[in-house]
């Protein structure tokens, strides 16, 4: 009978007492000792047993939400896996990209980075819908963003994680955060390696989170400065292969076809694998982004890159790390922001 009586009250401890006591990293309970990743976690405020009480099912749900969306249209996987990095990179992994326009609300979605670009909304709607159901007003719009971005890796060929939960949603959003946070497909090393560092990423993580660019497409309006224009000479940009170049020029006309779409790992664009680190090496990366992890000479990126490319299961070991460092930036525990109802609207 007694452990009867024990549920109820963890299922109250899991409610209320994890939520406003999670922002004290020392905050000691009873399994703290279990598992060396509790405590590193706790520096956020967030852990991975978080709805263990109060919503068991939840990572089941999203799992066979995702499985459908994903059998539908593999590109899914990698737009969720994005939705979670725009998110976490302004103003912290807090559902802000969700919002939408109203009185309050200036969308992220019309940011450069985000409009015409940004997908999946309606899984995560789905997703939301049926945890709803099950358990309402427990999960946050923020972790089900978190959780699909783990279940779109796994689900597509990539490693799993232990995913530190408890995000709350926040009543904000920025559209100006969102033009100025996110990088552009341009960007030179130093702009990459200096806006991760702003939201305390280092090197590891800028080198295997871009890896991400192993599933999912790109825009022709996001690379076609570099085959008729990169340096403002006229001049395609010399770090382009020469085959890969004259492919990517049929799809990317100099006048229209802005919309037009090439895989951002040609070789395999729906698999999560290393192949993208081997075609940075060949000269073969989609973005300025991307090959500039091979020409941009900072650091031991360079060195990253080829071990990388050398050894999967080496990036795939510093990728599930580094996507738990950026589903750490500036979470919103305890009694900060809420849990949303409905992912597009504050409650
Ligand atoms: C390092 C800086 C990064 C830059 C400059 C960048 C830029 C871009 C751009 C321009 C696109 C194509 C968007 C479009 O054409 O509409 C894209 C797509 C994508 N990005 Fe990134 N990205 C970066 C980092 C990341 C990270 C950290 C992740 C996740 C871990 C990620 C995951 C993706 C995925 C999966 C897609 C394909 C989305 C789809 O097919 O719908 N990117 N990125
Ligand atoms: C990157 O692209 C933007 C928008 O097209 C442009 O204004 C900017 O000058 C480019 N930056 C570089 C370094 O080429």
């Amino acid at each position: 009978m007694a452990v009867f009586k024990l549920i109820p009250c963890l299922v109250l401890f899991a409610l209320f007492s994890f939520d406003v006591g999670v922002a004290h990293p020392g905050f000691g309970f009873g399994w703290g000792s279990n598992g060396p990743s509790i405590g590193r976690t706790f520096s956020s405020g967030l852990f991975p047993q978080f709805y263990q009480f109060s919503c068991p099912q939840a990572d089941e749900i999203v799992m066979t939400v995702l499985e459908k969306a994903i059998a539908r249209n593999p590109r899914m996987a990698a737009s969720l896996l994005r939705l979670h990095f725009h998110d976490c990179f302004v103003q912290g992994c807090d559902a802000s990209i969700l919002l939408d326009d109203s009185a309050t609300i200036r969308s992220e979605k019309n940011a450069g980075p985000n409009k015409n670009s940004i997908k999946g909304f309606e899984v995560i709607d789905e997703i939301k819908a049926k945890l709803e159901q099950v358990c309402p007003q427990i999960v946050s719009c923020a972790d089900i963003l978190a959780l699909a971005a783990r279940g779109s890796t796994i689900l597509s060929g990539g490693p799993s994680w232990e995913l530190p939960l408890g995000r709350r949603d926040s009543t904000t959003a920025s559209l100006n955060g969102a033009n100025t946070n996110i990088p552009a497909p341009n960007s030179t090393i130093q702009n990459l390696l200096t806006m991760f560092q702003r939201k305390g990423l280092n090197q590891e993580d800028l080198v295997s989170l871009s890896g991400g660019h192993t599933i999912g497409v790109a825009r022709c309006t996001t690379f076609k400065q570099r085959l008729y224009n990169q340096n403002g000479n006229n001049q395609p940009d010399e770090t382009l292969e020469r085959s890969y170049y004259y492919g990517l020029r049929s799809i990317c006309p100099p006048t229209g076809g802005d919309n037009n779409i090439s895989p951002l790992d040609l070789a395999s664009p729906a698999r999560f694998d290393n192949t993208y680190f081997k075609l940075i090496l060949w000269g073969k990366g989609l973005l300025t982004s991307d090959q500039v992890l091979l020409t941009g000479n900072a650091g031991n990126i360079v060195e990253l890159v080829k071990a990388y490319a050398e050894d999967e299961s080496l990036f795939f070991e510093q990728f599930a790390k580094s996507m738990v460092n950026m589903g750490n930036i500036q979470p919103l525990t305890g009694i900060s922001g809420e849990i949303r109802k409905n992912c597009h609207v504050i409650n």
